[in-house]
């Protein structure tokens, strides 16, 4: 717990984040995943009393921590739902709408209080129940999931987002165990399952996170975010994220490559301009940043971190409507 009473998240890359963001004292901001507002405050700090804040979470209990925000700081809306509706809530501040951003952040997984709190069945490491929603409005929970999926299906899930190799394997003993009621349960069936070569709770870490992600959409969710982030942007605003696994960092890289290099056209098509780039990379972030040693040091969660940052130079065009375009220019 830390002195407000709320269990404490470390915010990772700090102050590299505020850097990307370039921040605009009078300017408004959008924290896409407020957590527990490490973040949120760090920005806060660099705001003049003019300066917004919008921070969104899909968690109950984060979207709680930063209502509390709000109602001591004028300058926060608190929001609860989803980053890929961000657009949604440009339009609902108390005093009207809050207009196009100057930054929107994303820091995107889970945060130590969801990870920690083993009712909320995130951690391999702690029994609990098999629950794993961020949001729990939404209907299926991973123990729905795990007790009645194809082995097919559990197995694509395992192999796609936790990159295990024996998912297969792991996908039938599943099967095989039903029903599964708590993570301790899938923690034994996965060590049983996977051949002995490597510690097992490598394995373990692999399935929780391929169930988590599935259960939350959370690929689809960062897909969808970025284009309404980059979207809801005004020109010069920024886009800064952070992400944690391979996964996330590559669908991150390749949507900042598609706005700053431009929509790749096919080549036999007579283009009569090159499209201009809809962003640019920031010099001091380049192609991503690490965490230091220090950082890494006093906050292990933070070593797989790698946070990218673009800046809008004008909308993004659709590669697809562009290349449709183009083709009936040149019938
Ligand atoms: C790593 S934590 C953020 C921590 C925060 N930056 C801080 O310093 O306290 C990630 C947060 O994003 C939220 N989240 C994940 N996916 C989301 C989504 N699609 N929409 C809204 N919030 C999301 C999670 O509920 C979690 O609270």
């Amino acid at each position: 717990m830390d002195r407000d009473g709320e269990t404490a998240h470390a915010p990772v890359m700090l102050e590299e984040m505020v850097m990307a963001l370039a921040v605009d004292r009078d300017g408004f901001y959008v924290d896409a995943t407020f957590g527990r507002g490490g973040h949120s405050r760090g920005l806060l700090a660099e705001l003049s009393s003019a300066g917004r804040l919008l921070a969104i979470d899909r968690d109950v209990d984060a979207y709680e921590s930063a209502r509390r925000l709000a109602k001591a700081d004028s300058r926060i809306r608190a929001r609860h739902g989803r980053f890929s509706l961000l657009r949604d809530y440009l339009g609902d501040g108390d005093d009207g709408a809050l207009g196009a951003p100057s930054g929107v952040m994303f820091d995107v997984g889970m945060s130590s209080p969801q990870l920690d709190e083993a009712g909320r069945g995130f951690s391999f490491s702690a029994p609990g129940p098999l629950d794993m929603r961020m949001d729990r409005r939404d209907a299926l929970t991973a123990g729905a999931w795990l007790n009645d999926a194809k082995v097919e299906d559990l197995a694509a899930v395992i192999r796609r987002y936790g990159e295990e190799r024996h998912a297969r394997r792991v996908a039938r003993a599943i099967v095989a165990a039903r029903p599964l009621k708590t993570t301790t349960d899938l923690t034994e069936v996965v060590t049983r399952a996977v051949p002995g070569s490597r510690p097992a709770t490598t394995a373990c870490a692999r399935v929780f996170q391929a169930v988590r992600i599935h259960i939350n959409d959370e690929l689809g969710e960062l897909d969808r975010g970025l284009d309404a982030g980059f979207d809801a942007l005004k020109t010069g605003g920024r886009l800064a994220v952070l992400t944690f696994h391979g996964l996330e960092h590559r669908l991150v890289r390749r949507r900042f490559r598609h706005w700053v290099e431009g929509p790749k056209l096919p080549r036999r098509l007579p283009v009569r301009h090159d499209p201009e780039p809809a962003a640019r990379r920031i010099d001091a972030v380049g192609k991503g940043l690490r965490p230091c040693a220090v950082e890494i040091g006093r906050n292990p969660r933070a070593r797989s971190a790698l946070l990218q940052a673009v800046e809008k130079l004008r909308p993004a065009e659709n590669a697809l409507a562009l290349a449709s375009q183009t083709k009936g220019a040149a019938a």
